[in-house]
């Protein structure tokens, strides 16, 4: 169980101190406790935010040289997620994994990463010059999404590179879908590196055996969670978890200061302090209701007629060796509308924001911030949905296959810093990209900076597009033209 006394929160408390003290503010921000600050911004949020919205001073420590209350918030979170040390992020897990990425290699190591990887951890490529090594996540061609990777592709890329500094891996996915998690922290330690895994969406792992296994209780030597995504903190507040035995702490340390603003939100932070003292005393049960909830309305939804959304029955295949039952991926593939259909009739029409579709599915995020009636008024939209659409002419849609991975001639970020000249997709074949591009499903991006563009390529976005699909990553947003890289 935990070292540490999990209800303290030291940072709030510390805010909470500076608030009864009625101190007078010398200090930035100028609003001074919102005194300085326009009422229609100010009614409308309250004074109580406002109060503790400071900036660094003794009582209430400092990011980049934590000594006091962060110090002891950022020890409580390492020893609720059962790390060596943990850090507080203020600029989501973007910034946490960019920091992984730049705690680990330098320029011109290898890391290898799957290919279907957020846009975070590309930055983190290019920020510090890295070369990566592709690897392809597992497909399900039913709903049309990319799934986990396996162990035998991570071994395979190992056993390829054996020179690689560091893997890289999704887990769990957007979707809720885990890789194996354990085995694949045994392989790569085998070659004496660094695992870090993006667990953007998974920040609540660990606390539930009904969920999968976290990154940290694996054997992964980093990881950076998303605490805003599916815990109780606001939105841009992350943590990075680190094991020390593989990755220098100390360097991690000035890594997060050299990408931190020098004026982190307290707002946010405590925000952190408090929602990991919430899981670690309350997360047991607050999450076995989300779960009860979440399967709850999966149940409903398969009954629905044109619907579909996973379950246990994935664990099958390839790629899959967990899933978060919070996670809802509603197929809408046999009704015969698209996600991006389904997401916007929800929204407009019944005022249900999901959070995000494509081609197939759209997908509803669970947390222990949901309701009975929250997921009823869902089944009850989607019921009508489906009367509506279900013996309609279908939209007639196949999943286009995936071109392979083109070639690398220059490093991402080379080709990023790069001189570039915009050329018509068609024009550009056989020329280096210097941007890329992504279509939707599965997200996997076709193009990376530094790669060269093939025909098969250009083929697959033409279709994307003829589909009504969405293609994107190049400066241009018809993606007519691509910047290619002057050589
Ligand atoms: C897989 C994955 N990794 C990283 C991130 C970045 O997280 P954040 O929004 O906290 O910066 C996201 C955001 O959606 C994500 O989906």
């Amino acid at each position: 169980m935990y070292k540490l006394d999990q209800t303290q929160t030291p940072l709030f408390d510390a805010l909470m101190e500076y608030v009864n003290n009625k101190t007078i503010p010398f200090h930035v921000p100028g609003h001074k406790k919102g005194m300085g600050m326009d009422n229609k911004f100010k009614n409308f949020v309250g004074n109580n935010v406002l109060s503790i919205d400071v900036t660094v001073f003794k009582l209430v420590d400092s990011l980049h040289h934590p000594e006091g209350p962060i110090k002891k918030a950022q020890e409580l979170a390492a020893d609720a997620y059962g790390a060596d040390r943990a850090f507080f992020s203020i600029n989501g897990t973007s910034g946490a994994i960019q920091a992984m990425i730049l705690s680990v290699v330098s320029h011109g190591d290898k890391i290898i990463i799957p290919r279907n990887v957020h846009k975070s951890v590309t930055a983190g490529i290019i920020l510090s010059g890295a070369v990566p090594i592709y690897i392809k996540p597992e497909v399900d061609r039913k709903v049309g999404l990319a799934l986990g990777v396996t162990p035998e592709t991570v071994e395979e890329a190992l056993k390829n590179n054996p020179d690689a500094k560091a893997v890289l891996i999704i887990n769990p996915t957007y979707y809720g879908v885990a890789a194996d998690i354990k085995r694949i922290a045994d392989i790569v330690h085998s070659y004496d590196i660094p695992l870090i895994v993006d667990e953007a969406h998974g920040a609540h792992l660990g606390f539930n055996n009904r969920l999968p296994m976290s990154a940290i209780s694996a054997g992964a030597d980093m990881s950076a969670q998303s605490t805003h995504k599916i815990i109780g903190s606001l939105t841009q507040s992350s943590l990075l978890q680190v094991m020390e035995k593989r990755v220098d702490v100390n360097k991690v340390q000035q890594v997060m200061n050299l990408l931190q603003t020098t004026s982190p939100s307290y707002i946010l932070m405590a925000s952190l302090d408090v929602a990991r003292m919430q899981i670690a005393t309350k997360g047991k049960e607050l999450l076995d209701r989300a779960i009860d909830l979440a399967e709850y309305a999966r149940r409903e939804i398969n009954k629905i007629p044109g619907l579909y959304c996973f379950g246990d029955e994935i664990l099958k295949k390839k790629g899959v060796y967990a899933l978060d039952p919070t996670k809802l991926t509603i197929s809408c593939r046999e009704m015969g509308i698209t996600g991006n259909k389904l997401e916007r009739i929800l929204a407009e029409k019944y005022h249900i924001q999901l959070e995000l579709s494509n081609l197939f599915n759209a997908l509803a995020v669970g947390s222990f911030g949901d309701s009975k009636e929250g997921f009823d008024a869902l089944i009850s939209a989607l019921k009508e949905i489906s009367d509506e659409y279900k013996d309609l002419p279908k939209e007639n849609r196949r999943m286009l296959d995936i071109p392979d991975i083109p070639k690398q001639i220059v490093a991402p970020r080379e080709a990023f810093m790069g001189d570039k000249t915009p050329l018509p997709l068609r024009e550009s074949i056989g020329c280096i990209s210097g941007e890329f591009l992504m279509a939707y499903p599965p997200g996997i991006p076709v193009l990376c900076p530094g790669e060269v563009i093939t025909p098969d390529i250009i083929d697959y976005v033409e279709d994307m597009k003829d589909a009504g699909l969405y293609v994107q990553g190049t400066e241009d947003p018809d993606v007519n033209y691509i910047r290619i890289l002057n050589v």
